[in-house]
């Protein structure tokens, strides 16, 4: 066994996470579930969401059987929601080709959707006890560091040269082990902003520590920077003070989940509005609100939203087409049904707070 990965695993033994939910069974499909969580989301953000999805889909069957507006509705704020479609989408392929159980082979695995070679590589070393490297972006900042690899880590060459390292210090035995000694370690002493190199087990042979160079280590994509999009919510609320709610195409963001009718003008929403209120009697009080910004990966997202009140169901029907005329409270629950994105719950809550953004 490499140096490096017998320091690693000594460490892992005293200060390692060993109580973690999805280490309590271990199944290839409850680490599953977990290892797609885990992408891009935190831990602690990422319990309460696996707890409340294994309770709702206990086996591969159950996921695969639910609608996938259940599933979105249990993915609603963990944000980057391919995840949950592919999970979903996933659970139906492993129903159909492998008649439910989770697949154990390397290539089987990486075939299915939203799963790549990292992913595949923690699944079947963790759940069953396969030699596999990975590379996350724990592991990316870990190796980077500790080899002091100059450029970013995403460049082919770094990917490439960061697989072979990954490979070579993966030991060859305590596989499970060793694939969550080396992601905990990234996430908690190798953390990005405020490593901890007193108590890291492999600061010995740390290039980046020698050098005194730690905080250059990886280095910083080269910076795009990222495009600014306007959309204008309308904001309809009935009688009742039901608010009213339409399903995104499948294509695009929030794909599948449950939106505000959205315009990319102020022009086009309000002509929208316009038309609602030629076929309508009654009078509404139209609000235009402060914008806020949500950020996705790839670009900022400005919200402008423009509430209306007093709206009838009927006449919206006609005018902006079906949807689900949703309770507020239960829209702000845990418990809520509809798959909604982060920034309509936020809306959602500060419109029954009434306030401007
Ligand atoms: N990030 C991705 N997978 C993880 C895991 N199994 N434990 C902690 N962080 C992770």
């Amino acid at each position: 066994m490499s140096k490096f990965s017998e320091q690693v695993l000594g460490w892992f033994d005293l200060h390692g996470r060993h109580d973690l939910p999805w280490q309590k069974t271990i199944t290839p499909y409850r680490v599953w579930v977990s290892e797609i969580m885990l992408q891009q989301t935190q831990v602690k953000t990422v319990i309460p969401y696996y707890e409340r999805f294994m309770r709702s889909f206990p086996t591969v069957e159950a996921l695969a059987q639910a609608s996938q507006d259940a599933v979105l509705a249990h993915w609603a704020g963990l944000g980057y929601y391919a995840r949950g479609r592919n999970l979903h989408k996933s659970a139906m392929k492993i129903m159909a080709d492998f008649e439910g159980r989770f697949p154990e082979s390397y290539d089987d695995v990486l075939a299915l959707p939203g799963i790549g070679r990292s992913t595949a590589g923690a699944i079947l070393s963790i759940a069953l006890q396969q030699r596999h490297a990975i590379l996350d972006g724990n592991v990316k900042r870990v190796l980077s560091r500790y080899l002091a690899l100059e450029g970013w880590t995403g460049n082919k060459n770094n990917e490439s040269f960061l697989w072979h390292k990954a490979e070579e210090f993966t030991p060859i035995s305590r596989f499970a082990d060793y694939t969550q000694a080396i992601m905990d370690l990234g996430a908690t002493v190798c953390t990005r902003t405020k490593p901890c190199c007193e108590t890291c087990p492999v600061r010995s042979g740390c290039l980046a520590n020698q050098q005194d160079r730690v905080r250059d280590f990886p280095a910083k994509k080269p910076k795009k920077e990222k495009p600014i999009k306007q959309a204008y919510f309308l904001v309809l609320e009935n009688m009742e003070g039901k608010l009213f709610l339409q399903q995104r195409s499948q294509i695009g963001i929030w794909g599948g989940l449950w939106s505000f009718p959205e315009y990319e003008s102020h022009e086009s929403c309000l002509n929208k509005m316009k038309k609602y209120e030629s076929q309508s009697t009654s009078l509404h009080s139209l609000v235009e609100w402060n914008s806020f910004r949500h950020t996705f990966s790839h670009y900022h997202l400005d919200i402008f939203p423009v509430v209306v009140k007093g709206i009838d169901e009927n006449h919206a029907l006609q005018v902006f087409g079906n949807g689900e005329w949703a309770c507020k409270v239960a829209l702000n629950s845990q418990q809520a049904t509809l798959g909604v994105p982060a920034p309509v719950t936020k809306l959602v809550r500060l419109i029954r707070e009434c306030k401007n953004v």
